[in-house]
Parts: C-alpha cells; sequence; structure tokens
C-alpha cells in the first residue's frame, strides 16, 4: 500500500450553512448531528434498529439487527422480511403520492415526460408479470444494459419486485465486458433498448447484447427483451428476443411483491479494483435500501416539495441509490436525463434546471470542470444567463472536487447561497459515508468533512494503528455498515482480502483511498486511491485491466498503465507499450497508437481509451523484472525523475519514455 499523503490540506476558507437553511434542515445543526453521532455511540444496534423500524415499511419485522458471528460477512435485519419495489412505489401510493410526478424524463431531443407514481408503479408491475411470465424468478440474475429511461428505472424495480437480483451493466461498457458480466453473474435474461441516444447520436445497445451473446459462454441466458428506443433497424433472433411493449401487453397492473430475507441480494454491479478482472459486488436489499432513503433525508434534506436531480447513469453505483432507489424510497419528484452535459449546447444542465424548477443539483466534478471550461470560451454558456433561482441544495460526487471548481459551484451556480454536499462514498458502501449535511456542518472546499453519523470513519497506518490528525493514512470503516458489500459474487475469498485484509486486523473495512484529517477540525480530505485503481471522469478503473486489454493485442509485448493528472477528467489514462515490432516513431506511432485505443475501447468500452500512448523498446524494470510504476508516473506527469533509480536494470530506457513517440 502506497501513495498515501502526509501533506495536509491548507485550505481555510469555512462557509457555514445559512440560518435559513438550517432551520428547516432534517439534520438542523451541529448539535443534532453530535446527539446522532452519540445515539450510535452509545447502543450502536440500537440506533440502526430505530433507523430501520422509522425508515423501512417491513412485512415481517426484524428482531435481530446485526449478526457479527461470521465476519467479516456481516448481516443485518436477518429475520425481517421487506420488498424493496413495495417500499419505493407502493408506499407512495398509499401516503398520498399517487399522482405526485415520480420521474420527468428530460429526453437527450429535450422532450419532457412526466411520471406519476401511480403510473410508474403500474409500469414496473406489468413488467415484473412480464418477468413472471418468461419463468423468471427470486434469485435469478438479470443483466440490465440500457440507457438512461423510465423503462431503465422501471426494469430495476421489476426485478426488484419479484426477487430477482439485477446486475445493469454501463452503457459505455464494450461486449467483451458485457459478456463476462453475463458469464460471471449467470444471467438468465438481458433487458436492453434497441439503441441509446446521446447527444443527438444514436448509439447501438441491441447489437452490442448480439455481439457479446455471440462470442460465447452466455448459455444461461434465455430471454433478451427489448425496450424501444429509437426504432432503429435491429436484428431479432426468434426464440430468445422480444419486445418489451409485447412481454407487458395484457400483464395485470398488479403484482404481489415477493417478500424477501433482509439479506436477499438486490443487485451485484461489477466494479474495478487493483488485480484481475471486475468485482460484483454485491449488495443486500434491507440494509441498502435503509441507508439509500436516509442519505435522501439527511444529505440531500430532500423534502415533499423538492425537484431532485442527479445526474449520474444508471449503470453506476451512483444512479442505483439515488436515481432508482433512494428517491423513489422517500417519495421524491425527480428529474431522469438521458443526454450529455454539452449537448445541444454546453448550458444544457442550467437550462434543465431552469426549466424544471430543480432544487436539489448532484453531479460530479469532472462535468463541473468541463462546464467551467465551456463557459469560459462561449459566454452564453455561462449559468448566469439562466435562472437558477430554484436551486437550494447542490451534491458534488466521484471524485475529489478541486477548491477551485467548489468555489465557482459555489458562487456561479448556488448564488452562494446553497450549501455544498461533497459526498465521499464507494460502490462497495452502497450509499454516502462521508460529506457535510447541508443544515449543520461548516464547509470547507475541497474536504468531504465529518463522516455520518454511525459511520466509523478513521485514518490509520499501514498496520491498523491511528494515526494522528494532520497525518495522512489509510481511510477505514471500524464498524459493519447497514449498506455495506456483502460479498464479491462468486469470490467471497477475494471480499476478504480486498475489504478486510489480515494486515489490518481482518475486521476494518479497508475502502481503498488515502486521507488525512485537518489537525484543528478533524475533517477528512481524500487524497486519491492508495491502489492501482484509476479515477478518469468519476469513472472507476484497475490499471492492470487496461494493461490485459493491451497485451491482448498480437502486436503488443508488454504494456504498463498508469494515471496522470488531468485538469477536466481528473485523472487521465497514460499507457507505455512495448510492441513485438521495433518502437514505432513519427507518423507510424501515431497510426499505432490510434488502432491501440480503438482495441481498447472494443476490449473494454470507449471510458477505458488511453488518453496518451508511448511507444519503448523497454519498460523500466527492477533486476529482479518488476516495473517500476512508480517512475512510469513521475515520466506520465513530465517531470523529470529525482528518485533513486540505482536498482534499475535499464535506466537508459527513462530517457525514451518522457515524451510520446
Ligand atoms: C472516489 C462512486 C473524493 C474515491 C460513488 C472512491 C471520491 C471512488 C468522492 C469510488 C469524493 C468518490 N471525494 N473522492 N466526494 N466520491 N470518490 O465506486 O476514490 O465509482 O474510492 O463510487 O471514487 O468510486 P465508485
Amino acid at each position: 500500500m502506497s501513495g498515501t499523503t502526509t501533506q495536509g490540506p491548507q485550505e481555510t476558507r469555512i462557509f457555514a450553512p445559512s440560518a435559513a437553511f438550517a432551520a428547516q434542515a432534517a439534520v438542523a445543526g451541529m448539535d443534532a448531528y453530535n446527539a446522532l453521532c452519540a445515539e450510535a455511540a452509545a447502543d450502536y444496534e440500537g440506533f440502526w434498529a430505530r433507523l430501520a423500524k422509522e425508515h423501512l415499511d417491513w412485512q415481517t419485522p426484524f428482531t435481530r439487527t446485526l449478526n457479527e458471528d461470521n465476519a467479516p460477512f456481516y448481516q443485518w435485519f436477518e429475520d425481517g422480511k421487506l420488498n424493496v419495489s413495495y417500499n419505493c412505489l407502493d408506499r407512495n401510493l398509499q401516503n398520498g403520492n399517487a399522482d405526485k410526478t415520480a420521474i420527468i424524463f428530460e429526453a437527450d431531443d429535450g422532450t419532457a415526460t412526466h411520471v406519476s407514481y401511480r403510473q410508474l408503479h403500474e409500469k414496473v408491475c406489468k413488467f415484473a408479470n412480464g418477468l413472471k411470465a418468461r419463468g423468471i424468478k427470486k434469485g435469478d440474475r438479470v443483466i440490465i444494459y440500457m440507457s438512461m429511461s423510465v423503462e431503465g428505472v422501471a426494469a430495476m424495480q421489476a426485478c426488484a419486485r419479484i426477487g430477482a437480483t439485477h446486475s445493469v451493466v454501463f452503457g459505455g461498457f464494450s461486449a467483451k465486458s458485457l459478456q463476462e458480466r453475463i458469464i460471471d453473474a449467470g444471467a438468465v435474461a438481458v433487458i436492453t433498448a434497441d439503441e441509446q441516444l446521446r447527444g443527438g447520436k444514436r448509439l447501438p445497445l441491441k447489437a452490442i447484447v448480439d455481439e457479446a451473446l455471440g462470442l460465447g459462454g452466455c448459455d444461461s441466458v434465455k430471454d433478451v427483451i427489448v425496450y424501444r428506443r429509437t426504432g432503429g433497424d435491429i436484428a431479432f433472433k426468434a426464440g430468445r428476443d422480444l419486445w418489451l411493449h409485447e412481454l407487458v401487453d395484457g400483464q395485470s397492473a398488479d403484482c404481489e411483491p415477493e417478500w424477501v430475507e433482509a439479506e436477499h441480494p438486490l443487485f451485484i454491479l461489477y466494479t474495478s479494483g487493483s488485480t484481475g478482472t471486475p468485482k460484483g459486488v454485491q449488495h443486500a436489499s434491507g440494509g441498502y435500501l435503509l441507508w439509500a432513503a436516509l442519505t435522501m433525508k439527511w444529505s440531500f434534506d430532500i423534502k415533499p416539495s423538492d425537484v431532485y436531480w442527479c445526474t449520474a447513469d444508471i449503470g453506476w453505483v451512483t444512479g442505483h441509490s439515488y436515481i432508482a432507489y433512494g428517491p423513489t424510497a422517500v417519495g421524491a419528484t425527480q428529474v431522469v436525463f438521458e443526454g450529455i452535459p454539452t449537448y445541444p449546447h454546453a448550458g444544457r444542465f442550467w437550462e434543465t434546471v431552469a426549466k424544471h424548477k430543480v432544487s436539489i443539483f448532484y453531479t460530479a466534478p469532472t462535468a463541473i470542470r468541463s462546464l467551467i471550461k465551456a463557459s469560459d470560451v462561449d459566454p452564453k454558456v455561462h449559468p448566469k444567463n439562466f435562472d437558477l433561482s430554484s436551486l437550494r441544495l447542490l451534491g458534488s460526487v466521484g471524485e475529489p472536487i478541486n477548491p477551485e471548481a467548489w468555489m465557482w459551484y459555489y458562487t456561479q451556480v448556488g448564488g452562494e447561497k446553497c450549501p455544498i454536499v461533497d459526498t465521499f462514498w464507494q460502490t462497495e458502501t452502497g450509499g454516502h459515508m462521508i460529506t457535510p449535511l447541508p443544515g449543520a456542518t461548516p464547509m470547507v472546499p475541497g474536504s468531504c468533512t465529518l463522516p455520518l453519523p454511525g459511520i466509523m470513519t478513521a485514518i490509520v497506518d499501514e498496520s491498523g494503528q491511528d494515526v494522528p490528525n494532520g497525518q495522512g493514512g489509510i481511510l477505514v470503516v471500524k464498524r459493519p455498515w447497514p449498506s455495506m458489500i456483502r460479498t464479491i459474487w462468486n469470490n467471497p475469498e477475494r471480499f476478504k482480502t480486498s475489504y478486510f485484509p489480515e494486515e489490518l486486523g481482518g475486521k476494518m473495512y479497508l475502502a481503498g483511498d488515502g486521507a488525512i484529517r485537518n489537525k484543528d477540525t478533524g475533517y477528512f480530505t481524500i487524497t486519491g486511491r492508495i491502489d492501482d485503481v484509476l479515477n478518469v471522469s468519476g469513472h472507476r478503473m484497475g490499471t492492470m485491466e487496461i494493461e490485459s486489454a493491451l497485451v491482448a493485442n498480437p502486436l503488443v509485448a508488454e504494456a504498463a498503465v498508469v494515471g496522470k493528472p488531468d485538469d477536466t477528467t481528473g485523472e487521465s489514462i497514460c499507457a507505455f507499450v512495448v510492441l513485438k515490432q521495433a518502437r514505432p516513431t513519427g507518423d507510424e506511432a501515431k497510426k499505432l497508437a490510434l488502432e491501440l485505443r480503438n482495441w481498447v475501447a472494443k476490449e473494454i468500452g470507449p471510458i477505458a481509451k488511453p488518453k496518451e500512448i508511448r511507444f519503448g523498446d523497454n519498460l523500466p524494470k527492477t533486476r529482479s523484472g518488476k516495473i517500476m510504476r512508480r517512475l512510469l508516473r513521475v515520466l506520465a506527469k513530465g517531470e523529470s525523475i529525482t528518485q533513486d533509480v540505482s536498482t534499475l536494470e535499464n535506466p537508459a530506457i527513462l530517457e525514451q519514455l518522457k515524451e510520446t513517440s
């Protein structure tokens, strides 16, 4: 474990929430926050039991809150039964929200459609009955490979309703990545769309599913269910493929929910780690939904009158917790956006906020940074040209937000009146972990501030000992929490070694990030991953995966991939490649770099394309043959090497790898 920093955050600006915001907030002031923390500290299980009873509807109440007998395979609320879709939909029909808008679908072309809770419930019930009619049942796995749509959310909810475990695969992943996930999950069905519309372009989905299934090994898949989005021309395989509208036609609008145990796997979501293939992060039903719902109230201060908008895609965990499940569980009205931030112009986010009177807006720092740049180039797309007076809270997620981007977000978008919640969390944590509470915590740009009540985060050294504030270390969570990852699908051993390593005593959750706490405030600042995971535009990727993709190309002998700081995307991918043929230069190098970038797009997906490829005769290696990635990181940044290179077998190679060929 390396890469932790001992540099303290220098930021001294501090912004307290306004008195007006604090007065109406769910957690109003630091005293209220401290009281919740004290309650958790005094009676940890009692605290979570109270919240689980207050915020979820149980068909069978639980009597045991936490079972630690088989740690780190923790179980929460294990003898309780519930249904996630019942909690997200039926509850809203009973509590007066039936005609409230659940989803405002903002299509790529600017068309908006309102779907009420009653309509969403009906859609989900028909969908669920359709799945049942195909023989899909509790415990089956279903892959969802869809664009942003009401149907995408409904597909997830329909699986939850019948107790099928879904695994959503981001629509930007390649056929090969999709095939790997289908095989690992042992999926019985794939739900997809004919095509997706993004930025005015039609992009294939069904064709990629066909390709994935054609790669072989996917015999478990019996059905491919296709939502007609564009009406584009697609191939149909008789007996396997069916249209969603035909599947739901004539189905009953009622579907008795399948009551499942709290620990029943709601979903598997694949994410990257430092080694090997992507890991299928498995989440439970009860604990997960509790935290998705509760953080909507605590972190976002959601109120019945809010219009909430999270710009994430349902293919990522943010789209699970903060689109498909959290907002519906609390009966919110939310915008679901099909498009991209720069189409038809880079003011699209602000125009849409004004159009739907969005009051809570949640996006990623990479989007903010690219929109800052765009409005420098074209002042017409600057937020000041749009009526953003409806906004009352802003959120950030997915990567560290640099103080300049934070200040722009705060002043130019939020008009200095909206608190910003910089929410630190992960696919594995299920929901927010460290974040300001908008009516309580004084904010410091670039710091995610303090853990949520009940979340026992700490910073330790490599032997698991606490480090003092002001000294960087490894971020851990010392107690299990309800929405935590339950295991890695098909690989419980990997779950243990990845997240509960013996070096740290086997009981602390290892987040994989470095962090530091401010000496005076105790505030947390995340200093970045301590493993070989990159964060490009808020998308998580393992360097190993990209290296494996590159060496799978017949031209490539060896490859090493590192991250390079990037003004817009946070990090960018820089690949050092040794070919089987002589090292190319000039136009030949350009041509081959393009070929390899496209190759990676085909192997993993366009998000994994290296931004830069440098060719060498070799890679810097120790005498024992280990690639010195540390030096490659320095070279990628364009800095000169000041480290000791005496252990290097071939120091001359550094000169060659300094620049793009
Ligand atoms: C990073 C996304 C700093 C971090 C929800 C983490 C952040 C990884 C923040 C998880 C934040 C996420 N500040 N870093 N507010 N939020 N990260 O699984 O490195 O796609 O480990 O989950 O993103 O990415 P994932």
